[in-house]
């Protein structure tokens, strides 16, 4: 079978009851970004060409904002999963489909191509792992078999099918209610193939699975680089570094402009292989406006705090043809090492014109670069 095309679905609609936030599970922080929105950075990968989310009426706004930066597609879930999967593989137009819970961030590349692989060789691929307890079967609490623990498996998502194969299985389920995808395909077209899946592979289920997560795993090690631009504009003072200067023009934002700040939370995100501010910290958030980014600073702090990392120095480039900024640094690095708890001896920041050279030399705006390297916290 030639494959073209692959797609995914994302399961989604669920009411996470059994985590009690009071809403679904998937919408609760985990490292300062929705759970579902780590899980769906997952699926950026080339090798997939098509996205559909699947969501309960109630989390359809919020779903849908956190599908739109992927250009991901949403589609209203049903009552059960096994509804909710049938009702996106309607809208699925590739050669294989990957289905996956929302509730699983920790799946990794490896797993994904790996089913996919699978679905390609041999028409499925769904990912399981072996038990390490032993496993027996019990009736009114008492063992009535013991069964052989190399024959037992736990199955996981990501689940791979031809997509043919698997919306024919869908189609004659009825209103019969499965646990997960392989069961559909099993009764309906063949046993399905397991791939090996992961340990880590959790799916959040109960409130203590999202208290004891560990960092999602990371590409971006130790060092970072973010840069930032914003234009002049009328005004009598820009704030830089967390210190305001009154220099008779303003920086164009919908925060307080701190280009400064803003390269420096780039850089330290991306040194922890998160994505970068525009994500955290979306233009479209009224709550932003007019926002001091001393206190979003703070947040990605802790954001880094919580993958147990640290930074460990800062070296900071600012581009200004005005106002002049020497004078300002050593208060910069005060409130930059008040914010981030760090020595101010780790933070450097250096500034120059352009020599009257493009945007930043013209006066129409001004720029900041950061390098930043973060280390794990001892005894973290
Ligand atoms: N799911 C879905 N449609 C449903 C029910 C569940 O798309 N009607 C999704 C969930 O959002 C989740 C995945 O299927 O990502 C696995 O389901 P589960 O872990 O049981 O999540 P919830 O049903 O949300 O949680 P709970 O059973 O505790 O209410
Ligand atoms: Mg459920």
């Amino acid at each position: 079978m030639e494959v073209k095309k692959i797609s995914a679905i994302i399961c989604a609609a669920g009411k996470g009851e059994r985590a009690q936030f009071n809403k679904n599970k998937l919408l609760a922080p985990l490292f300062g970004a929705p759970v579902l929105y780590h899980t769906l950075e997952k699926f950026t990968i080339k090798e997939i060409d098509e996205v559909i989310v699947t969501s309960s009426k109630v989390d359809l706004k919020e779903i849908s904002a956190i599908c739109a930066p992927f250009g991901f597609k949403v589609v209203e879930g049903g009552a059960t999963r096994t509804q909710s999967v049938k009702r996106a593989l309607e809208h699925v137009t590739g050669d294989i489909v990957l289905i996956h819970d929302g509730a699983r961030p920790y799946v990794t590349k490896e797993i994904i191509l790996n089913c996919i692989d699978s679905a390609k060789k041999f028409g499925s691929g769904v990912c399981a792992i072996r038990l390490t307890d032993t496993a027996v079967c019990a009736e009114l609490g008492l063992v009535t078999d013991r069964l052989n623990r190399d024959d037992v498996y736990r199955v996981q998502t990501p689940q791979a099918f031809i997509t043919e194969d698997i919306k024919y299985a869908y189609s004659l389920s009825g209103n019969e209610v499965f646990t997960d995808d392989s069961a559909v395909y099993g009764k309906f077209i063949a046993p399905p193939r397991i791939v090996e899946g992961s340990e880590d592979n959790v799916k959040l289920t109960f409130k203590r699975d999202f208290e004891s997560t560990y960092p999602i795993p990371i590409s971006g090690k130790f060092i970072g680089f973010g840069v930032d631009v914003h234009a002049v504009c009328e005004g009598n003072c820009v704030t830089l570094g967390g210190i305001k200067i009154d220099c008779g023009f303003a920086l164009a934002a919908h925060s307080d402009g701190d280009v400064v700040i803003h390269a420096l939370m780039d850089a330290l995100l991306s040194a922890a292989g998160l994505r970068d501010i525009g994500v955290y910290f979306p233009d479209s958030d009224p709550s932003l406006s007019g926002a001091d980014s001393r206190a979003m600073l703070a947040k990605v702090r802790d954001i880094l705090g919580a993958m147990k990392f640290e930074p460990k120095n800062i070296s900071i480039s600012v581009q200004a043809e005005k106002p002049k900024l020497a004078p300002h640094i050593e208060d910069m690095k005060t409130a930059l090492s008040k914010v981030l708890h760090m020595d101010k001896s780790r933070i450097a920041i250096s500034a120059g014109t352009s020599e009257k050279l493009g945007f930043v030399g013209q006066c129409l705006g001004i720029c900041a670069y950061a390098a930043v390297t973060l280390c794990e916290v001892e005894n973290g």
